[in-house]
């Protein structure tokens, strides 16, 4: 039931396809962060490293966008939906330059007395090249599918909250870790959100087999850009046949709170 009393409806068909499809990836995403959290190479220099090319993603892939695309929409409004979607773009600017404070709060809190905060320099140092993969193949999908690409991009922003997720398991560990979940358990709720407006809103309008199909094939090849994504990040955590492994979907996939999403229990 939902909130409300309602019975629930099942979720469609072509959304448990595409829960499908991803949930492995969600689960290779994942394998990064295990790997690494424990792994002889972690180092204070690699969490730094890793935490500011976070903080770089939450303000230049998080923040900036919704900014450009706040700027556009404001000169082209032209409905009541143009309206309530500016007021979601602002809460998104609000919401991911909260996400940037938090892992750059971790990185000062951290970082040598010696070493600068992080600044602007750092942060330019902080772009990485399967980052960047990344956001050309988002911005291929926008440009060939519209609608669909920019669907496919929220569904996979976050990568299922695994790293959020991950990090809030470190809590209770001490010293940097601390830090490090509870600046993850700030955003994890917010990145839920963010990725179900991938498959919510947008009009209400339903979806027919082959828009499911598209969104499907779209959010899996960003998916296992997003593992490589991730193993960069981190310096290489998985050795090459568990990255292998990761981008083939080969882990146990991680379960789907459908209730969550709004709808019955599968
Ligand atoms: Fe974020
Ligand atoms: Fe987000």
């Amino acid at each position: 039931m939902s909130a409300g009393g309602e019975p629930r409806s099942p979720a469609p068909l072509g959304l448990r396809r595409l829960v499908a499809a991803n949930a492995p990836l969600w689960a290779g995403e994942a394998a990064v962060f295990r790997a690494y959290w424990d792994a002889p190479m972690r180092t204070r220099e690699s969490d730094l490293a890793w935490l500011a090319r976070q903080c770089r993603k939450e303000l230049f892939d998080g923040v900036l966008p919704r900014m450009q695309a706040f700027d556009a929409l404001a000169r082209r409004l032209g409905s009541e939906r143009d309206r309530n979607e500016l007021t979601a773009l602002a809460d998104g600017v609000q919401t991911e330059t909260a996400h940037f404070q938090a892992f750059a709060n971790v990185y000062d809190q951290w970082r040598p007395p010696a070493d600068p905060p992080l600044d602007a320099v750092r942060l330019a140092q902080s772009e990485w090249p399967e980052n960047l993969a990344l956001a050309a193949l988002r911005a291929r999908h926008r440009a060939e599918h519209g609608v669909f690409g920019r669907r496919a991009e929220a569904f996979t922003e976050g990568g299922y909250c695994t790293l959020y997720t991950a990090g809030c398991s470190l809590a209770g560990r001490g010293g940097i870790d601390d830090a490090i979940a509870a600046a993850c358990a700030r955003v994890v709720d917010d990145e839920w959100e963010h990725m179900i407006a991938g498959v919510a809103g947008f009009g209400g309008e339903p979806f027919s087999d082959e828009d499911w199909a598209l969104l499907t094939t779209l959010t899996v090849e960003q998916g296992r850009c997003r593992i490589r994504m991730r193993q960069a990040q981190f310096g290489g955590p998985l050795g090459p046949a568990e990255l292998r492994r990761a981008e083939n979907g080969g882990f146990p996939p991680l379960p789907f709170d459908f209730e969550r999403a709004g709808f019955a229990a599968p």
